[in-house]
């Protein structure tokens, strides 16, 4: 029974670790174009324009920025990023490019270039897409507030104290495999445990059993029918002889 708990604990883990900041291979929203789509690559290379390189999240990927930027993202960005943020909201059908799938990709891109490319959108050369430009229309705290939410679709929530930072989301799925192995850990001891305590049980149960005294075993070999009366009263005569001596 424990062993099938721990079992199911161990594949919970397993799955939720793999399916961690990755797009799921099948299954997911995402047609075969996008995410295979040959201009992202160069779009992710672009320079990004001094004013911006060197920028960095100042607002903490709390509850409260999550929450805020979760609902700039419903109001402005699911019509072509998709609710989930897979790129495939109603409007990306006719888009080329189509928009990114923002949950696979802006969890490996940089804060500097998400903010520029947040703030100027793309609609000039290398990008050459519909995105618009947020500049205008979101305030600062606002494109981080959203940064912070896209950040976080595709994993399965915010870790607690991660800020969302470029760096910190690149340490945790570097992370993973440690926190797996810590799980196994955890698994192996529990397995362990019942092992020793089914061992355990076992044997206090053959303890239990103690064959008794010669004169019990004795009643209990008459009592079952094995001797007769004859000789059960002799060898009780020869036991009890035994002891006086
Ligand atoms: C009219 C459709 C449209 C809307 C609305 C839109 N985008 Fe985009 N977005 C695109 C397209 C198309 C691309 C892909 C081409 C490109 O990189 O310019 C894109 C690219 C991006 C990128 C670059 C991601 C990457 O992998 O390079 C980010 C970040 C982004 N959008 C964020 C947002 C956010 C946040 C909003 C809402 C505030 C938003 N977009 C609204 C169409 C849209």
């Amino acid at each position: 029974m424990k062993a099938r708990i721990a079992l199911a604990f161990l594949a919970a883990f397993l799955t939720t670790a793999c399916s961690n900041g990755e797009a799921p291979d099948s299954g997911s929203p995402m047609g075969p174009q996008m995410g295979m789509d040959p201009g992202m690559m160069q779009r992710h290379m672009a320079a990004i324009p001094p004013e911006y390189a060197s920028l960095t999240n100042p607002v903490p990927a709390d509850a409260d920025s999550l929450e805020r930027g979760q609902d700039i993202y419903q109001a402005n960005c699911a019509t072509c990023h998709g609710d989930e943020g897979w790129g495939d909201g109603p409007a990306a059908a006719n888009l080329d490019p189509s928009p990114a799938p923002l949950a696979h990709t802006a969890p490996m891109l940089s804060d500097a270039y998400l903010f520029y490319r947040l703030s100027e959108g793309g609609q000039f050369p290398p990008f050459n897409s519909a995105m618009p430009a947020w500049e205008e229309r979101l305030d600062e705290q606002a494109r981080w507030d959203v940064i912070n939410y896209i950040r976080s679709l595709g994993q399965n929530g915010m870790m607690p104290g991660d800020t969302g930072n470029g760096d910190s989301s690149m340490m945790d799925s570097m992370m993973a495999p440690w926190w797996i192995l810590g799980w196994l850990l955890v698994i192996v001891l529990v397995v362990a445990l019942v092992l020793a305590a089914v061992w355990a049980v076992g044997r206090s149960r053959t303890t239990n059993q103690t064959p008794g005294t010669p004169l019990t075993i004795l009643k209990r070999r008459y009592a079952q029918g094995e001797i007769d009366t004859a000789q059960f009263e002799d060898m009780k005569r020869r036991l009890t002889k035994d002891e006086d001596d």
